[in-house]
């Protein structure tokens, strides 16, 4: 399983020179709004005696918000974590011979964590030589080169999985190598970093212009974390810092177009996201828009969710980004973000999303999306199970259209069971097929709805499948698939659910079909 890494590190720097800091740069006030808030979560959880941003998710320590150098991994070259910071600082090193601590990839050790905690060493240092001065930018500088022999050995093989349709940490190596072979005159670290770079565009370009992490509401938030970075960051004449300004540029028209600021959520389908209602559980990608456009203005959850606590860390170091991010949003996208569909509005999505630069293998998302009402469906072939974060095809529609600010968002989505799904969103309508009904995992469609509003529920309604639901009316058609009795109280990602199922019987034939006709009543 891979670490549910919402954050690169954010720093104990920041804790301890925020005053300096806020002296000396000036930020709108939405980026400092932004900025005050992450540090509001960072002061009370700095711990003085070790100099650690305290959270526990990995012991009593965690490196997860503090760049700790001393924490990096240094010790076995051949290793595969080498060059990676630890998850703790007292955590064991990864135990190949012993029970102790196996190594794990994403469990005793995260091999992104160089890209995490690499990329903003490298924020630190342009930002701020003169508070850190030459000896500690030089310790940087030999931990960024151990670092990048670790990620520069990644190439999917050996257990690993960073190729590049990887995106995330494939635009932070970008930088990280790039900038370490800048700042060193190492040409093989320059040549390295502008070749991936190429890669990465050449292959959003083929999608045309859509990243393989597609439409991912966490991952996207890095993605522009990184793109920004490279601009501002990156070695003038780098590849990736050439490039970034398109690559941005595109990925947030397709943002924009996703958008509907009137539920304040994105259409989806979600190639990963952990949150599927931004109003009640945070993601990465909209602490841009409250950096941008303010809180007020941003698909946030109240202030104190659990889940933006933790994304919200990282708030001090994007919103020295802000800026430059905004620098690349043309004014037709950026109208677009903030500007609700209005109610005879329709938009319809079909993307492409490439893997490789070396096959034609795709997956084609649709989406379609109407003020109160929004669908999205993924088609695919694959043969792995991706994890719980992928979100082949979702329903939102606005359950209790007059809850404020936001209404409450209704929706359901198809757990990822099967490998491969086609799922088509088009005008009210979503189905979805298993045509490979030899492969694991196609002996049943299930569905998680969540926000049920509680006007509803009070009311002595009971949900029971889809037939009765708030504000929607759902015609399923579902030839030969038997429904299972509805079920209440599991959870995915902080979402409780209700299991809506239907099972292929033993003895079905053909292609098993599910058809939604969907039609918003309220
Ligand atoms: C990946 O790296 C390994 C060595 O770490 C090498 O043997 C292999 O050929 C490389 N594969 C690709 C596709 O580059
Ligand atoms: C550049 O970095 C690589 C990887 O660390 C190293 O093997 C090589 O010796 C370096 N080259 C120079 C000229 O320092
Ligand atoms: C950038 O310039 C440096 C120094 O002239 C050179 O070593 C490097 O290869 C250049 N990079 C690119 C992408 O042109
Ligand atoms: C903004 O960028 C998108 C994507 O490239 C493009 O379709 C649109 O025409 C641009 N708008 C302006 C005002 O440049
Ligand atoms: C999406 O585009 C693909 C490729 O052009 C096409 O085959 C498919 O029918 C389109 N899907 C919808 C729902 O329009
Ligand atoms: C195409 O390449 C991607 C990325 O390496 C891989 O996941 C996928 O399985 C490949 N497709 C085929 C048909 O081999
Ligand atoms: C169906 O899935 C099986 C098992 O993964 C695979 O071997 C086969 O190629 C797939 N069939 C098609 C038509 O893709
Ligand atoms: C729901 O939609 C179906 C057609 O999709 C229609 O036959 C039915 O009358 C609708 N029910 C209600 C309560 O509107
Ligand atoms: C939904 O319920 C079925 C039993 O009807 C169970 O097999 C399945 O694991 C559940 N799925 C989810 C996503 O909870
Ligand atoms: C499958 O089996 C069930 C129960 O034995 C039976 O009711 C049903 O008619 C069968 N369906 C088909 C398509 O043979």
């Amino acid at each position: 399983m891979r670490l549910q890494l919402f954050l690169q590190a954010s720093m104990a720097f920041f804790a301890t020179s925020a005053s300096a800091l806020v002296e000396k740069r000036s930020l709108s006030t939405s980026a400092q709004s932004l900025f005050d808030y992450a540090m509001s979560i960072n002061d009370p959880r700095f711990d003085e005696s070790y100099k650690f941003v305290i959270y526990p998710d990995t012991g009593p320590w965690s490196v997860r918000f503090t760049a700790c150098l001393a924490c990096q991994q240094t010790d076995s070259y051949n290793s595969v974590w080498y060059g990676t910071w630890k998850l703790s600082p007292d955590e064991p090193t990864p135990t190949p011979d012993s029970p102790l601590y196996p190594p794990s990839i994403y469990n005793t050790y995260d091999p992104n964590w160089r890209e995490f905690i690499g990329t903003q060493l490298v924020q630190i240092v342009e930002e701020f030589p003169d508070l850190i001065g030459e000896d500690l930018i030089a310790k940087i500088i030999t931990a960024m080169e151990i670092q990048a022999v670790g990620a520069m050995r990644r190439n999917g093989t050996n257990g690993d999985n960073l190729v590049t349709a990887y995106t995330n940490p494939g635009l932070m190596r970008a930088l990280t190598v790039g900038w370490t072979g800048a700042r060193t005159n190492n040409q093989t670290l320059i040549d390295y970093a502008n070749t991936k770079a190429a890669e990465i565009t050449q292959l959003f370009k083929d999608g045309p212009n859509a990243f393989s992490e597609y439409n991912a509401l966490t991952y996207y938030g890095m993605d522009i974390w990184a793109l920004g970075a490279n601009i501002k960051y990156g070695p003038k004449n780098a590849t990736m810092t050439l490039d970034s300004p398109f690559l941005l540029t595109e990925m947030w028209a397709d943002i924009a177009e996703h958008y509907n600021a009137y539920l304040g959520n994105f259409v989806g389908p979600y190639d990963r996201a952990n949150s599927r209602d931004l109003t009640q559980h945070s993601a990465a990608l909209p602490l841009w828009f409250w950096g941008m456009f303010g809180y007020e203005n941003a698909p946030e959850p109240n202030k104190l969710e659990l889940d933006l606590l933790y994304d919200a860390t990282q708030g001090s170091a994007l919103a020295l980004l802000v800026s430059t991010i905004e620098e690349h949003i043309n004014a037709t996208t950026k109208a677009k973000l903030q500007t609700p569909p209005t109610a005879t509005e329709e938009r319809f999505l079909n993307k492409t999303i490439r893997e490789s630069l070396y096959n034609d293998t795709i997956r084609t998302a649709t989406s379609w999306m109407s003020q109160k009402l929004m669908i999205g469906g993924e088609e695919l072939a694959e043969e792995v199970a991706r994890s719980g974060q992928f979100v082949p095809a979702i329903v939102h529609w606005a359950a209790d259209a007059s809850h404020l600010p936001f209404p409450y968002n209704g929706f359901f989505s198809l757990y990822p069971s099967a490998t491969t799904i086609t799922a088509v969103a088009t005008k009210n309508k979503l189905e979805i097929s298993y045509p490979n009904i030899t492969q694991a995992g196609t002996s049943s469609f299930q569905f998680m709805l969540s926000n049920i509003p509680p006007t509803w529920n009070l009311a002595g309604n009971v949900v029971d499948g889809f037939s009765t639901l708030p504000c929607l009316n759902a015609s399923v058609l579902a030839p030969g698939l038997e429904l299972q009795p509805t079920t209440y109280g599991d959870t995915i990602y902080d979402h409780i659910y209700y299991n809506i199922t239907y099972a292929v019987p033993a003895n079905f034939t053909g292609i098993p079909k599910i058809t939604f006709d969907l039609e918003y009543t309220c």
